[in-house]
């Protein structure tokens, strides 16, 4: 008999990890975050309090849910503490080396043959990850959006080897739990969103690069334009430029195709650590 899932947990404690357990807490489930460190796991911490503050300001939820929702996330650095999960959601950099060792690693520490594992990678094919498990028919990619407490939005990616019964807990727990819309994609890499969305961010950094326009007309002319909620070097920026890098790369890996080709002007900003929001600079610089 599978049980409904109260017992979730979350790896990487950046802005889509901690966005996961947000959302898991809110809806009333056990949380336990880890990340590699105390510090890590502490700017987690402080990234959904803040989100959880503003929820309460907009009159989303009261100050007694946000006190009870806090109170059901517990952060760790071991992996260890993840063992009595049902399910575990990894949200670490996009690093596919990175990635499946800990997929291993996982699949040592969870006592609950049932258990799900499931990835939030934006575009790493999810049959590689469960490769690395003895339990393939229970891995799942189950791919949020940013920022993950706004976007209703959730797609589910069974892989070749991923059971019925995993795909349709993943798509109770994100609907029936989280209250998101789903939608189910093939395991390819960039699944359906990102596919669209990445070249369109590349070609917009590469009309930057080219000095065809600066990125505030780019952006200007989608927002002001197409009535797009952000422009796309700005929505570049608060993806990750470095995730946006490694996102294409998984698709040119793919599909060799030059649209989804990293323009030079994006490595060097990844080299140069000018990743966007979360460094403090990218094509625009914050605060
Ligand atoms: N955490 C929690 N809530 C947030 C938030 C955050 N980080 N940012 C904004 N919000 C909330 C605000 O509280 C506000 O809520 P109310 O409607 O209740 O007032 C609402 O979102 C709107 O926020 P603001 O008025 O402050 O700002 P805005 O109207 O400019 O919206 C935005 C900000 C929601 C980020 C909006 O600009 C947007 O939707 N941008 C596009 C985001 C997008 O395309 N995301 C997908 C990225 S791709 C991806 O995620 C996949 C991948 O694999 C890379
Ligand atoms: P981020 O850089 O904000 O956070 C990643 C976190 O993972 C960091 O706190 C880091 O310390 C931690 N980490 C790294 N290795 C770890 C390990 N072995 N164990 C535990 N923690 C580890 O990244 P992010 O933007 O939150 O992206 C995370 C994942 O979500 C990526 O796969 C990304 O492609 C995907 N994603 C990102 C977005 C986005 O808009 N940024 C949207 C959807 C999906």
């Amino acid at each position: 008999m599978v049980t409904e899932i109260q017992r979730v947990g979350v790896i990487g404690a950046g802005q889509m990890g901690s966005g996961i357990a947000e959302v898991s807490a809110r809806a009333g489930l056990d949380v336990v975050l880890t990340d590699v460190s105390d510090e890590a796991a502490e700017a987690g911490r402080s990234r959904i309090r803040k989100s959880l503050d503003r929820a309460v300001q907009n009159q989303k939820i009261g100050e007694a849910d946000r006190d009870a929702a806090q109170e059901r996330i517990r952060t760790t650095t071991s992996l260890n503490e993840l063992h009595d999960r049902e399910l575990v959601i990894e949200a670490i950099a996009e690093n596919e080396e990175v990635k499946t060792k800990v997929f291993a690693e996982l699949d040592q520490v969870i006592d609950d043959p049932e258990a799900i594992l499931a990835s939030n990678t934006s575009s790493i094919p999810i049959a590689k990850l469960a490769a690395a498990t003895k339990r393939p028919d229970r891995v799942i990619g189950i791919h949020f959006f940013n920022p993950v407490p706004v976007l209703k939005l959730v797609e589910l990616i069974p892989s070749l080897l991923t059971s019925e019964q995993t795909t349709q807990r993943a798509a109770d727990f994100a609907t029936g739990r989280l209250g998101k819309e789903t939608v189910r994609a093939q395991d390819r890499a960039g699944f359906v969103v990102n596919a669209l969305l990445v070249p369109y961010l590349l070609s917009a950094i590469r009309m930057v690069e080219g000095g065809f326009a600066t990125a505030e007309d780019v952006d200007n002319g989608m927002v002001l334009g197409c009535a797009h909620p952000m422009g796309p070097l700005r929505l570049s920026d608060m993806v990750g430029l470095d995730t946006i890098k490694a996102v294409a790369d998984s698709m040119y890996a793919e599909y060799k195709d030059p649209s989804y080709a990293a323009p030079p002007l994006l490595q060097r900003m990844v080299d140069a650590k000018l990743l966007g929001k979360k460094s403090g600079k990218g094509f625009y610089e914050y605060g």
